[in-house]
């Protein structure tokens, strides 16, 4: 699996021959301006919930009839009112592709479209297969649901946290998440976008090390592999 930043909770996941991008939010997000949505060509949307950071480039991408939008029902049914295809789920249930499990797991968080629409519960994401199993939180607060991930999902090898904190977890509240869903290689997102989510990246890391939790930051275009 390779995972490459692409910005805020913005991440192209390769894996089987497939191309799974997570809540994008490129054109708004100035700090994303190298990247060009119309190389990206996913396969698949894995949208956590319906806040404008994170569905601002939906339905630009899935006007393609060969991306499937995965997401929570709400979300799925107001992205097939606009022409886009989808996979429609809700929280605790798993359901396997032809490239491995998708397990929607619970968000503490809210979940409304910027025009007002309901958009659901947010959730987060554990996607797994032979090459490995990576848990996509979302936007959410430390919570103590996450200690059930290790029991329902297989062993992480990799986390992927908000740590931005205000609207989210902060980075203290995140090296929490990685012992209760019990990984310790996280890769941070949800911080630098705007003002109010300004984090000390040297402070976040160390949070994390006090923790024995190698915490990975990368820069936007960069990738890692699990
Ligand atoms: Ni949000
Ligand atoms: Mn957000």
């Amino acid at each position: 699996m390779k995972i490459t930043y692409l910005g805020h909770n913005t991440h192209m996941i390769e894996t089987r021959g497939v191309r799974i991008l997570t809540d994008p939010f490129i054109t708004p997000n100035p700090m994303a301006s190298g990247i060009d949505l119309g190389t990206l060509a996913p396969n698949y949307l894995l949208l956590t919930h319906a806040h404008g950071d994170h569905v601002a480039d939906v339905e630009q991408l899935a006007a393609d009839k060969d991306v499937t939008i995965i997401s929570g029902y709400e979300i799925v049914n107001y992205f097939a009112e606009r022409k886009c295809k989808g996979h429609g789920m809700n929280i605790g249930g798993k359901y396997t592709f032809d490239w491995g499990t998708v397990k929607m797991v619970n968000a503490l968080h809210s979940s409304a479209f910027p025009d007002g629409t309901y958009g659901g519960n947010p959730a987060g994401f554990v996607i797994w297969n032979e090459e490995g199993c990576v848990y996509i939180a979302g936007d959410t607060a430390l919570t103590l649901d996450m200690k059930l991930i290790p029991e329902i999902c297989p062993p992480l090898d990799l986390a992927i946290l908000p740590i931005g904190d205000n609207f989210t977890m902060g980075y203290d509240d995140a090296a929490i998440a990685a012992q209760y869903v019990q990984c310790h290689r996280v890769l941070g997102c949800h911080y630098n976008t705007f003002d109010v989510i300004h984090i000390d990246t040297n402070s976040a890391v160390q949070a994390f090390e006090s923790k024995g939790i190698e915490l990975l930051l990368l820069n936007i275009g960069e990738t890692l592999e699990v």
